[in-house]
């Protein structure tokens, strides 16, 4: 399983079409866009807007709880997910035999990474430093 976006989930999402189309002109010339801002600005609503409206376009993608109490178990439930055995790995090496198995992949998976500034342990990397 690539994804782990529910198909059809009510939001209570209002507005922010300027700042939606920001981060899809973004995402047409880069691979990653940072959204940042005050606690409470409403960041993670806004991706989470985006991921519905990318998975109801069918595409994939994977919301990852990024912050570091989380993000082990996350990279861990993926890896669990697409099959991969996790046994006697590192959450570094499972995290890296995800991102090498997306990238053989001929679908685009769209990695959402929340709260990811709060995150201090090794275990974020960016996929497309696989892709050099
Ligand atoms: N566009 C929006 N429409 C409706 N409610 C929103 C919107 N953006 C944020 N909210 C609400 O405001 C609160 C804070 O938003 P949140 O996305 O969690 O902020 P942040 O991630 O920046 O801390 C949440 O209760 C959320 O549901
Ligand atoms: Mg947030």
């Amino acid at each position: 399983m690539l994804d782990n976006i529910p198909s059809i989930k009510e939001l209570n999402f209002v507005g922010r079409e300027s700042e939606l189309e920001k981060v899809k002109e973004e995402l047409a010339n880069h691979d990653m866009v940072i959204i940042c801002g005050t606690l409470g600005i409403g960041k993670t609503s806004l991706a989470e807007k985006y991921a519905y409206d990318l998975k109801e376009k069918g595409q994939w993608v994977r919301w990852i709880e990024a912050e570091s109490t989380k993000i082990v178990d996350e990279y861990a439930q993926w890896a669990k997910d697409l099959e991969f055995g996790t046994g006697g790995k590192t959450i570094e090496e499972v995290r890296d035999s995800i991102y090498r198995y997306l990238c053989g992949q001929r679908e685009l998976v769209y990695l959402i990474l929340n709260n990811v500034d709060s995150c201090l342990g090794p275990p974020v990397q960016y996929p497309h430093y696989y892709n050099r």
